[in-house]
């Protein structure tokens, strides 16, 4: 057995003790390369000025993080009284990773996290694995474009590494829709 080490997300930012960095972060989904050892942390990289264009399309990328959050939670609580532990399972990973998403915004906004809305959804995984579907395509739409105006490297990076994620999400709720019929 390895040593374990401290490692870090560049993306989230937050930390992981592993001998190896795991294939995504566990709490932003980033995938494993995001990671460097906790020793060479340099957060002078985080401090930067936020254009105006950048700032409203954070803002934006907030309202659509918490939304999807929201929308997760109640797809894994349909899940849950439905049996359904694969659902439960499914919904409650991408609740926590959206989640993670829009607390990584709240950072670089220096904002307090807003309260979680209550979004409606279905009984039916089905149902609500196609509304997932809809909700990444538009949310990778939004940050693929937030990406082209941002005029900080940073943020660039930031909301390219969003669009990779939610792409891993969009695939999987592909992969369901598929068994599924
Ligand atoms: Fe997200
Ligand atoms: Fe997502």
């Amino acid at each position: 057995m390895g040593k374990v080490k401290v490692l870090r997300c560049r993306l989230c930012q937050e930390a992981y003790i592993g001998e190896e960095p795991p294939s995504r972060c566990p709490f932003c989904g980033a995938s494993g390369w995001y990671f460097i050892p906790a020793e060479e942390w340099n957060p002078s990289e985080y401090i930067f000025e936020i254009s105006d264009v950048s700032k409203a399309n954070l803002e934006a990328a907030l309202e659509l993080e918490l939304s999807n959050t929201a929308f997760y939670l109640c797809a894994m609580n349909a899940a849950k009284v439905n049996g359904d532990e694969y659902g439960y399972a499914k919904f409650k990973a991408l609740k926590k990773v959206e989640n993670e998403h829009a607390e990584a915004i709240v950072k670089l906004l220096k904002i307090k996290e807003p309260l979680l809305k209550t979004i409606p959804c279905s009984k039916d995984f089905e149902k609500n694995t196609q509304e997932g579907w809809e909700r990444e395509d538009r949310a990778i739409k939004a940050y693929a474009k937030f990406a082209k105006e941002a005029p900080e490297l940073q943020l660039r990076q930031f909301f390219e590494s969003l669009v990779e994620i939610e792409t891993d999400h969009l695939e999987l709720h592909a992969e369901n829709l598929k068994k599924q019929t």
